[in-house]
């Protein structure tokens, strides 16, 4: 019997003859026993080959296989308490698939250049083979919560006529006897006209900016989700990114907590402490703040990454900070009836140093007030008819917001660059693999 099993499953076969199927990951021999190290994508697990045990040619291949080529292993599970895993399989049989001498990244210290131009073989590794399986239990944690709170998923266009986030960034694409269409920097204003159907909406895709920054936190392409409810105002908005990113780092702990600290070297306890209340405070506090220590900011001027990180490292959980000057910020937010001149938006700040994780507000929902807006950012009126119309027809209060699912997992993971928060990441530099 063949016994085919994943290495997960492996504690569960202790004792019996099972079947492997991978690549080898690594390998060091002591001249009458070869050690392969297997992986599954599951897991790696040692597998120990010894000359004595098993037919000639079955030890040559284990001699001779290469870094990543194909294999399959026949063995029987034996309880190894030196091994993270716990278990080491001794072998029975070895039979090499395929693979070739050569595999580009070696055991070694490689330049960042490098491993991203081999990312299609890169993603093997350990540590991002563990930020993909995080990325996605992430993106879990993201729909289960907004599923089991009532909202409904409502998919937003990639292909826009306008701008959302203003017109600096946006990448351009030909479009038939139209002219031209855009790639979408945020589902938003389409988020807008769902929530005023469904009552709470959340949109989750791909947006794209034309970014031209060169910096650990931007990408050119990148996954965003949108909650947006109708008659929530600013408060009502910052309790749910609270809710929200409690619930996801909670999510995250209970499943990958040991890969966190093992394999990404996590410091967890960091994580641990994002618990509710998140502080709050103005635009002006922080700005108050930031000058504090020193740093020449002026009110009236945007926080860019290191004004950021100034700020986030004061406090041991995100921080919320909200009313903006409304020249800093895009048409749609509300001005602040009590100043005009503020925004009622809020950024929340990832501790730690991480930055801008969530960027969102209340919206304005007067028409006459939202249509002057557009004339003063000089946007395409023709365009925007359509999301006027929202404050014709039954306009209501609603707010809601971005969270960039990248610089969320670069936060959770601890990683430095959000390159590798991504499959295949985008960047001004690169498109490739
Ligand atoms: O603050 P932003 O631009 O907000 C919006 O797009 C709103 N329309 C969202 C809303 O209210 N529905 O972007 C939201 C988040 C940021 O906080 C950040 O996490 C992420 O999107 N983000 C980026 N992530 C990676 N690379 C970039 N170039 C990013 N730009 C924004
Ligand atoms: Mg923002």
């Amino acid at each position: 019997m063949r016994n085919e099993i994943y290495i997960q499953e492996i504690a569960a076969h202790e004792g019996q003859e099972v079947t492997l199927r991978g690549w080898l990951y690594g390998k060091r021999s002591s001249g009458k026993l070869q050690f392969l190290q297997i992986r599954d994508g599951t897991g790696v697990i040692q597998c120990v080959v010894s000359k004595k045990d098993v037919p000639e040619a079955v030890f040559a291949a284990a001699t001779s296989v290469h870094q990543e080529s194909s294999v399959e292993v026949h063995g029987k599970v034996a309880r190894d308490p030196r091994s993270a895993l716990g278990f080491e399989l001794q072998v029975r049989n070895l039979i090499v698939l395929q693979g070739e001498a050569g595999y580009p990244i070696q055991p070694k210290e490689h330049g960042v250049g490098f491993l991203q131009e081999q990312r299609h073989l890169w993603l093997r590794s350990a540590r991002q083979r563990a930020v993909l399986g995080i990325r996605h239990s992430i993106i879990k944690a993201i729909r289960d919560y907004f599923d089991s709170r009532g909202f409904t998923l409502v998919d937003s266009p990639i292909l826009t006529p306008a701008a959302c986030e203003g017109t600096s960034t946006l990448f351009e694409v030909p479009y038939f006897d139209l002219g031209k269409a855009f790639l979408t920097q945020s589902g938003q204003l389409y988020g807008e006209a769902a929530a005023m159907a469904v009552g709470k909406a959340y949109v989750f895709g791909p947006t794209f900016r034309a970014e031209k920054s060169k910096t650990r936190r931007h990408l050119t392409e990148f996954w965003m989700v949108e909650p947006e409810v109708a008659y929530m105002d600013l408060d009502g908005d910052m309790d749910l990114a609270e809710d929200f990113l409690v619930e996801i780092v909670k999510a995250v702990l209970a499943k990958h907590e040991h890969e966190l600290r093992t394999v990404l070297e996590r410091d967890i306890s960091a994580l641990q402490k994002v618990q509710k209340p998140f502080p709050r405070i103005t635009y002006n506090e922080a700005i108050e703040y930031i000058q504090k220590t020193g740093h020449p900011i002026r009110w009236g001027e945007d926080m860019g990454a290191d004004e950021e990180t100034i700020l986030c490292k004061q406090f041991d959980r995100p921080v919320m900070v909200h009313r903006y000057p409304a020249e800093m910020k895009a048409f749609y937010f509300k001005k602040d009836p009590k100043d005009p001149k503020i925004a009622l938006g809020v950024d929340v700040l990832a501790p730690e140093g991480y930055g801008e994780i969530i960027g969102g507000g209340q919206r304005e929902d007067d028409y006459a007030t939202l249509k002057a807006a557009i004339e003063h950012h000089q946007l395409p009126p023709e365009a925007f008819s359509w999301y006027l119309d929202l404050r014709k027809y039954g306009s209501v209060p609603h707010a809601g917001f971005g969270l960039g699912v990248e610089r969320t997992v670069g936060w959770i993971c601890g990683l430095h660059h959000v390159r590798e928060t991504i499959p295949f990441p985008r960047m001004m530099e690169r498109l490739t693999p």
